[in-house]
């Protein structure tokens, strides 16, 4: 079943915790769908994670649509949300016709980062009909890569608070916690009709985010996120056993070979005898 914002929403009301995972690639989508993830993201993360980007602010709308189009050939049943990247969304013109290249190219909604500032963008887009994701606390487009927690000061909890009610009169469907206090994460949660999607903001958000590389165990370990498996490990291990093995000639074996029938390599060398 082809999940969308509907599917969401039952979930928050029903108290159901929706999973949600960044992915970058068409096999990773292949396996989040297939094991039931609700929302496949393709993230700006990308940029840091996969092509080697020093930040968030160097992804462009190509390299957004060049995962999009590969990830979306993996995704059947999740709700496939897309970053809106640095400087696509500034204003209600632009943010309209790059949601639109995104949606024409499989997309489900878009994620856009900012608080306040972003009502008017976020309103104009659901005009349009299309699914907003509104993302405050972090903004790693904004505030860069090095993550402080937010809502830590009445001034800044109470902010915070304020900004998800405006963003969901200005119509967004969805919203990212990033970095922020569990507790003033909780009181957002219970306080809007939209699910909250979490990461790094404590245990009572409608639903969690994590960096699939994060989860994978491939670069930096960090406090909001869990590691279940090792994979910078796991691939150096097999890399190296590979180059030993090539270079002791352990590989390849009879198993990874063809072969000619005896009968027409016999006739292939007498031709090459008289060719001599
Ligand atoms: O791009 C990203 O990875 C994000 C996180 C919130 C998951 O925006």
């Amino acid at each position: 079943m082809k999940k969308d914002i509907a599917y969401l929403q039952t979930k928050k009301q029903q108290k159901q915790p929706i999973s949600v995972l960044t992915c970058y690639d068409y096999p990773t989508a292949c396996m989040q769908d297939a094991a039931g993830i609700d929302i496949v993201f393709v993230g700006d993360s990308v940029g840091t994670n996969i092509l080697g980007y020093k930040s968030e602010m160097e992804v462009t709308m190509a390299d957004m649509l060049h995962h999009l189009k590969a990830v979306r050939r993996g995704v059947t049943d999740a709700y496939l949300l897309i970053d809106m990247p640095y400087a696509s969304d500034c204003n209600p013109k632009q943010a309209i016709a790059n949601a639109n290249l995104f949606l024409d190219n499989g997309a489900d909604g878009v994620k856009l980062e900012g608080g306040k500032e972003k009502t008017s963008i976020i309103s104009a887009l659901t005009e349009q009909d299309i699914d907003v994701c509104a993302h405050i606390g972090h903004n790693p487009q904004i505030h860069g890569t090095k993550a402080a927690t937010h809502g830590k000061t009445v001034s800044k909890a109470k902010e915070l608070i304020q900004t998800s009610s405006d963003l969901v009169d200005a119509g967004a469907k969805l919203i990212v916690l990033e970095k922020i206090t569990e507790e003033i994460s909780q009181i957002i949660t219970e306080s809007i009709n939209i699910p909250t999607i979490g990461i790094g903001a404590g245990r009572y958000c409608d639903g969690q985010v994590l960096v699939i590389n994060d989860i994978l165990g491939i670069g930096p370990e960090f406090k909001h996120a869990k590691r279940y498996q090792d994979y910078n490990r796991l691939t150096y291990e097999a890399i190296c056993q590979y180059k030993e093995e090539v270079e002791n000639g352990a590989f390849p074996t009879d198993a990874n070979v063809d072969n000619i029938a005896f009968d027409k390599l016999e006739r292939v060398k007498k031709w090459l005898a008289l060719k001599q």
